[in-house]
């Protein structure tokens, strides 16, 4: 089958290859997915230059987290899987890029039959990393105020549509001016564009100086530390994503803005197992299937009531994969890039 390796580190354009590599089998737990689309996911970018230290798997291997197809294998006992089209992770969240893909089923939900494949791909991954992001650990509620940075982007824009149908206040900020367009148009009653202007300011003037609730931060770093000045008495900052710079992720933190801005620091992590499988002490606290089916029948509720949309920012043939990845880099990319198979 065809396959995007990763061959070498670097820009994706040297890094990728489309090469042949054998099928994979589906062990216990398993599926195999014959894949319709993939999403391109900002870590994949991180990914090709060797700097994304979670998933880091010796060269080459194949690139590739999310997919969605239907399914043609399974592993034992789970034979109602097959015909299914899902929306899933693959194993190790490597290997998605790929005509035919294995993942586990606890990463794996059936897509809604109202989504076409592009809009199924947009709708599985950003909009369950932002709904445990802000409801699940950062716990906004109605009438209270969200901030979303880089709130255009893939799960930023889910971030952003889910904060309004709860009925939050939501401030965007997002790099273009364009980019702020497009989050008024997802219902944010603001946005902010921070490549431009001082981000924590207009967050306090827009709230009159109170600052937010809930943060639900894909960007980390500078932008990180610069919120900590617009966070809200009892707020709670969600570190979801390091768009701006990865190494970020494994930088000390000071805690004196922490305590002294009385708010909660979080950290969030979109990964399912089964429930019976899970024990805290390797430092990874992996998120209960159940709580990920909760999410799921939620997220397809508010899909089905108009509450919430997919957003496909881009479609592509799977052959673009490279200069797809190289345009989220450049900060040009809006909502899900979604590529065919
Ligand atoms: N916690 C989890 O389980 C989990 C799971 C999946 C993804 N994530 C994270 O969520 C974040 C968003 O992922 P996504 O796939 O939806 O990507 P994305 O937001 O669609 O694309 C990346 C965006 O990041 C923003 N950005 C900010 N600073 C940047 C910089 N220095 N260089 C490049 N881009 C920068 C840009 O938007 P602006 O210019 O508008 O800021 C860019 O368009 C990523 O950090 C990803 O790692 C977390």
């Amino acid at each position: 089958m065809k396959a995007w390796r990763v061959v070498r580190h670097g820009k994706p354009s040297e890094a990728l290859e489309l090469l042949d590599v054998p099928e994979p089998e589906p062990g216990p737990g398993q599926i195999r997915v014959r894949t319709s689309a993939t999403a391109c996911n900002y870590n994949e970018v991180d990914g090709c230059y060797g700097r994304y230290k979670t998933i880091d798997p010796p060269l080459p291997y194949t690139l590739g987290m999310e997919v969605v197809g239907v399914v043609e294998a399974a592993g034992p006992d789970l034979d109602e899987w097959v015909g299914r089209r899902v929306a899933a992770t693959a194993t190790g969240a490597t290997g998605a890029h790929a005509e035919v893909v294995v993942g586990d089923v606890a990463m794996a939900f059936e897509s809604p039959a109202s989504l076409d494949d592009s809009q199924a791909a947009a709708f599985f991954f950003p909009f369950h990393v932002a709904h445990l992001s802000i409801f699940d650990r950062g716990h906004l509620s109605e009438g209270e105020t969200l901030l979303v940075h880089s709130g255009a982007g893939g799960v930023g824009s889910a971030a952003v549509q889910l904060g309004v149908a709860c009925g939050a206040r939501v401030i965007a900020t997002c790099g273009s001016p364009e980019k702020v367009e497009f989050c008024r148009k997802l219902g944010a009653d603001a946005a902010i564009d921070y490549r431009r202007e001082d981000f924590a300011e207009r967050v306090l003037e827009v709230t009159d100086g109170r600052g937010v609730d809930v943060v639900c931060d894909l960007v980390g770093g500078e932008v990180t530390r610069k919120t900590f000045r617009c966070i809200a008495f009892g707020g709670r900052h969600m570190m979801t994503g390091f768009s701006g710079g990865i190494e970020a992720e494994d930088e000390a933190l000071i805690p004196r803005p922490v305590i002294f801005g009385n708010f909660s620091l979080g950290g969030v992590l979109m990964a399912y197992a089964p429930d019976a499988s899970l024990r805290a002490g390797s430092g990874i606290n992996v998120t209960p299937r159940s709580v990920g089916e909760r999410i799921q029948a939620h997220l397809v509720e508010l899909l089905e009531a108009g509450k919430i949309r997919p957003v496909v920012g881009r479609e592509a043939a799977h052959t673009e994969l490279p200069g797809e990845l190289e345009r989220m880099e450049q900060r040009t990319t809006m909502g899900r890039t979604i590529l065919s198979w």
